[in-house]
C-alpha cells in the first residue's frame, strides 16, 4: 500500500501466502477474504436498521430451541452465499442450521471447514445494540460429515469475529497473534489498526449475567463475591461489572483493556453444560484470547483441549486476563478438593465469622 497502511488482503498474503513449505495454508487467505466479504455485507445490512424491514422475529426456532430473528436467518444466508462457491470449503456449520451444510454439487469442494455464529448477541438487534459474527476454520482431517468438525479448538487454523458497533471491526488470528482491522466504510477495505493485541494479565473488570447467581457453582460465587467486596474484602481493590449480552462485545472489550467474561456452568437448566456453543462461540473466542496472551477455561480445563461430542454442544466459558482466569480455575480446584469450606458454608458472606485469608 502506498499510504503505508496494511489492508486485510496484504496482511493475509504476507502472513500466509508468502510462507511456502509445510506450514503453508494454501487457500486460507482467499477463504478469509470471502468471510470478510460476508462481514462487509452484514455490516451494510445492519447499518440500515429498521429501514430494511429486517427487525423482529422470524417466527421460528433453531436447533437449540432459541427463537430466530429475521436477521439471524438473513446473516446466515449471507455467510452461505459468500463462502459456498469458492472451492475452498468441504462443509459449513452454523448456529442457525441443525446439521452440516454440504457444499452444493455445482461448486467444487475444498480443504477447509467453516463454523460460524452469523449474528451473536441477536437479542441486542431490536434495541440497536452491539452485535457480532464469530467464525472458526479447521482443515479437513480425512473425516467427513459431523465427525470432521468434532475436534478440539487447538486444531483451528484461523478464528475471528466481526463487531458491528459504531465502527465495524474484524478481529482475526491465523496462529501468529490476534490482530484487529477496522472497516473503512466508504472504500470497503479492512485496514489493520490493532496489530498484535495483548490482553493485560491483571484486571478489575468482570462480566457475568448476575441474574443467574443462584444457579452458579460455589467457586464462581466465591470469585464474584470477592470482586463485589472490593476494597474492603480480601481482593483489597474495587472491581467494575459489565454485561452487554453479546459475547463478541465482551470479548472485544477484554482484548482492548482486559477483564474477565464468564458464562459458567450453572444449574438453571441441569441438562445444559453452559450457555455458549463450543464450535462457533467458545472455541474461536478461546483461540483469539490465547493468541492475545489471555486464558480461556471451562473452570476445570482449557477450552481449546475439549473435544466436542455434538455440533451444537454447549460449554462453560471463563476467559480473559490471565491472572484472574487462573484464580477462578484455582477456586474450582479448591472446591472440587473440598478445600474451600468457608465458601460452601451457609454462613458464607457472614464475613465476621468466615472471612478467608487474603490470597
Ligand atoms: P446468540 O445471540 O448467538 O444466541 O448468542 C448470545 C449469547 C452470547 O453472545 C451472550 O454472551 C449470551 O448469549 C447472552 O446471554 P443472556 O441472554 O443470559 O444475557
Ligand atoms: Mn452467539
Ligand atoms: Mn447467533
Amino acid at each position: 500500500m502506498q499510504d503505508g497502511r496494511t489492508t486485510l488482503s496484504k496482511f493475509l498474503i504476507d502472513t500466509l501466502d508468502r510462507k511456502p513449505g509445510p506450514q503453508s495454508q494454501i487457500g486460507l487467505s482467499a477463504l478469509l477474504i470471502d468471510v470478510a466479504a460476508s462481514i462487509k455485507t452484514i455490516s451494510a445490512a445492519l447499518t440500515k436498521g429498521a429501514l430494511a424491514g429486517n427487525y423482529g422475529s422470524a417466527q421460528s426456532v433453531n436447533a437449540h430451541g432459541d427463537e430466530q430473528k429475521k436477521l439471524d436467518l438473513a446473516t446466515n444466508d449471507i455467510f452461505l452465499q459468500h463462502c459456498e462457491w469458492d472451492g475452498l470449503l468441504a462443509g459449513m456449520v452454523s448456529e442457525e442450521m441443525e446439521g452440516v451444510y454440504e457444499i452444493p454439487e455445482a461448486y467444487p469442494r475444498g480443504e477447509y471447514l467453516l463454523a460460524f455464529d452469523p449474528l451473536d448477541g441477536s437479542s441486542n438487534i431490536d434495541i440497536n445494540g452491539v452485535v457480532g459474527s464469530i467464525f472458526s476454520v479447521l482443515r479437513v482431517n480425512g473425516e467427513s460429515g459431523e465427525a470432521g468438525f468434532l475436534r478440539p479448538g487447538r486444531e483451528q487454523v484461523a478464528a475471528g469475529y466481526a463487531i458491528y458497533g459504531p465502527s465495524t471491526m474484524l478481529v482475526l488470528s491465523v496462529g501468529n497473534g490476534t490482530h484487529g482491522f477496522t472497516l473503512e466504510r466508504d472504500v470497503g477495505n479492512f485496514v489493520l489498526t490493532h496489530s498484535d493485541i495483548r490482553i493485560p494479565e491483571d484486571s478489575c473488570e468482570f462480566a457475568i449475567n448476575a441474574s443467574n447467581e443462584r444457579f452458579w457453582e460455589p467457586p464462581v460465587r466465591r470469585y464474584v463475591q470477592e470482586c463485589k467486596d472490593g476494597r474492603s474484602g480480601c481482593r483489597e481493590r474495587d472491581f467494575n461489572m459489565r454485561w452487554i449480552a453479546s459475547m463478541v462485545a465482551e470479548v472485544h472489550r477484554i482484548l482492548m483493556r482486559g477483564g474477565v467474561f464468564m458464562y459458567p456452568r450453572d444449574f438453571k437448566t441441569p441438562a445444559m453444560q453452559g450457555r455458549l456453543r463450543m464450535l462457533y462461540e467458545a472455541s474461536p473466542m478461546s483461540f483469539l484470547v490465547e493468541q492475545a496472551g489471555g486464558m480461556s477455561i471451562t473452570g476445570r480445563e482449557r477450552i481449546l483441549d475439549v473435544k466436542p461430542r455434538a455440533l451444537h454442544e454447549r460449554v462453560p466459558v471463563i476467559l480473559g486476563s490471565k491472572n484472574e482466569v487462573a484464580r477462578i480455575g484455582r477456586y474450582h480446584g479448591e472446591y472440587d478438593r473440598g478445600e474451600d469450606k468457608p465458601y460452601t458454608s451457609p454462613l458464607f458472606n457472614e464475613r465476621s465469622l468466615f472471612l478467608p485469608d487474603p490470597v
